[in-house]
């Protein structure tokens, strides 16, 4: 499905300000993992999923999706099958159309612009049901423009947009973080469910260790750049949030203290 090989990623090349984001990584996902990755502030967690989605060109190393290197496809190829979530609930959806529209959109992802592109009165019904799916009521307010929505209807709605045509790859980069924590569980578990239900390959990044634990199949570690840990099946089940601080100890050092208090 995915595979990353030995790619790395410098900021700010050749100034006081240089940093290796990404240091070498290799990372290969099997069909319908669910992987969760934690690490502290700056371990390249968001970096790596950047330069999945092609943000930025990476340095060296090659990137492959279903077989095809896609490291030189721009962005906005690849979003043709990587679906993506981001912290900010701002950052996913159209503020000024209707969640119709915004759906209507990602439906026709991909496809060509000479394609009709205002949204018949079959696909409503199908949004309309897939609204329902989600349990916050927006079934009935398919022409409520989305900017009238809260952060977490508006991340529910984000998902939604990001699998309805099912991606090879569904990226998501702390998407609960800026919720209250009944809506980020809401939200989360929404996420279980349409991951489940469409077998969706996954990468999650999280702050939340137990959420890292209980979530997925998988579960990777980063600091500096770098996979310090990879554990899955059965092994991932058996972990505690004590193991976790202790593998992350090993790894960092003298650093753990200031990275502690984000890694709950
Ligand atoms: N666009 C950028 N320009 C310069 N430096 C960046 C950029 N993105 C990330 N970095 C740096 O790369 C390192 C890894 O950042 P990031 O991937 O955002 O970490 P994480 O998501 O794990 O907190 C950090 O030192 C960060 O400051
Ligand atoms: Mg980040």
């Amino acid at each position: 499905m995915l595979a990353i090989k030995n790619i790395s990623k410098t900021f700010n090349t050749g100034t006081v300000n240089e940093k290796k984001a990404l240091d070498n990584l290799s990372l290969t996902l099997n069909d319908g993992d669910f992987v969760t990755v934690i690490g502290g502030n700056g371990a390249g967690k968001s970096t790596l999923l950047n330069m999945i989605a092609g943000v930025f060109p990476i340095d060296c190393g090659h990137i492959y999706l279903d077989d095809k290197d896609v490291s030189l496809l721009p962005e906005h190829k690849r979003a043709t099958f990587i679906g993506r979530v981001f912290q900010d609930p701002l950052m996913g959806t159209a503020a000024d159309m209707a969640i119709y529209e915004n759906l209507a959109l990602a439906a026709r992802r991909g496809k060509s612009r000479t394609l009709a592109w205002g949204a018949s009165v079959k696909e409503n019904a199908e949004y309309k049901d897939k609204l329902a799916g989600l349990g916050l009521g927006l079934e009935d307010r398919l022409t409520s423009k989305v900017g009238l929505l809260s952060g977490g209807q508006r991340q529910a709605l984000t998902l939604l947009m990001a699998t309805l045509k099912k991606p090879d790859l569904l990226l998501l980069d702390e998407h609960t973080a800026a919720l209250d924590p009944l809506t980020a569980k809401k939200v989360l578990d929404l996420t279980e469910k349409l991951v489940n239900e469409h077998n969706l390959t996954t990468l999650m990044i999280t702050h939340n260790m137990k959420d890292a634990i209980r979530i997925g199949n998988r579960l990777i570690m980063m600091y500096n750049g770098k996979i310090i840990f990879d554990v899955e099946g059965e092994e991932k089940k058996k972990l505690s949030v004590e193991l976790l601080h202790e593998k992350f100890r090993q790894a960092a050092g003298e650093e753990f203290s200031d990275d502690r208090s984000v890694l709950i």
